[in-house]
């Protein structure tokens, strides 16, 4: 099996791909003020999402994510999802959704294919939901989310970004929600993006005091594969689901890095926080630049950053991460 490297030693079986950029939602920390076009929305169509996934196939990548923006808001999502998982060498199709038809869309999804959902929610509290979120749909989410647990997916997992008196208070509540579902809530650490310069600084909080919290009350690290995504997760015996953590501005997140990103339109971003994407679109018209197009992903692979840098305050081009897709 073929397997895309990169000047650094590191393997790419993990795309991400965006299927669009419009979000329903309105996130204090993504888009506050609601998505606007900004121009004629032409998205990948089905035709071309198959031409992009059948040439990264055959350069090894074994596993697709779909995000958005919102991607459920796509009518053809259902048959997005079974074109990809149709793929010979497509082994896992996970959806990354804000949750708002998944009470309806569970269990087709899984019938289309899908193996793996992530759903984001940031508070367990109606009224906090919506004030994070702008939309008073928690309790149709969580019925969403319970349908989810069961239809068969392999994994549904909960992503909470952690937020400074927003929802850090919240935690014991998270905590609970797992004690009898077989869900691994996930608190991600706040990124900066061009757009909440503001925003981070009064809201950002570091997931350190989580695992302090988890630590005093018997939960347990789980030892990681080489293979599993930069979260770190913590099990209790008692409770049936999993607490982790992303923090994406931790040393060594960039060495694990196993995905490769394609946007709404086609473009190829190497790093969520680097400057600039490859367009593949040029390629995306018929099977016949198959070819062609595996050369263009390779080609770009080879200018691949050793390790983004959050740290010192570069944020690279991603005003806001509905743009592709965290
Ligand atoms: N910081 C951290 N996570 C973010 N997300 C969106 N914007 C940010 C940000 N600035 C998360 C969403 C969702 C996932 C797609 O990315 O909450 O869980
Ligand atoms: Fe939409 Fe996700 Fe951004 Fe929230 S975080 S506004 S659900 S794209």
């Amino acid at each position: 099996m073929v397997s895309l490297a990169d000047t650094h030693g590191r393997h790419f079986e993990y795309l991400r791909l965006s299927l669009t950029d419009v979000c329903n939602f309105r996130c204090t920390y993504c888009l506050p003020d609601g998505y606007k076009s900004s121009g004629p929305d032409s998205f990948l169509s089905q035709s071309e999402i198959s031409h992009l996934l059948v040439a990264f196939s055959e350069l090894g990548i074994t596993k697709v994510r779909l995000t958005g923006g919102e991607p459920t808001v796509r009518p053809d999502i259902l048959s997005v999802v079974n074109t990809i998982a149709k793929l010979k060498d497509i082994e896992k199709v996970a959806l990354t959704t804000n949750g708002y038809r998944l009470d309806a869309l569970a269990g087709p999804l899984r019938e289309a294919g899908l193996t793996h959902i992530n759903v984001s929610v940031d508070s367990l509290d109606e009224d906090n939901f919506q004030k994070i979120t702008g939309r008073p749909l928690l309790n149709k989410i969580l019925t969403g989310i319970d349908k989810a647990l069961t239809v068969g997916f392999e994994a549904v997992k909960i992503n909470t970004v952690f937020l400074k008196d927003l929802n850090d208070f919240e935690l014991p509540g998270f905590v609970e929600f797992v004690r009898r579902r077989n869900v691994s809530v996930r608190f991600i650490e706040l990124m900066a993006t061009g757009h909440s310069q503001n925003y981070f600084r009064k809201h950002f909080l570091s997931t350190r005091i989580i695992e302090s919290y988890l630590h005093d009350r018997g939960w347990n690290e789980i030892a990681k594969r080489t293979t599993d995504g930069p979260a770190i997760e913590f099990a209790h015996p008692d409770y049936l689901g999993r607490i982790g953590m992303i923090t994406p501005t931790a040393q060594d997140f960039c060495r694990s890095c196993n995905r490769l990103r394609v946007s709404s339109r086609g473009g190829l971003q190497l790093c969520l926080f680097g400057e600039g994407q490859y367009d593949l679109r040029p390629y995306l018209d018929s099977s016949h630049q198959k070819e062609d197009l595996k050369q263009k992903v390779a080609e770009a692979l080879f200018l691949k950053p050793r390790a983004h840098n959050l740290e010192s305050g570069a944020i690279g081009a991603t005003h806001t991460l509905s743009m592709i897709g965290g």
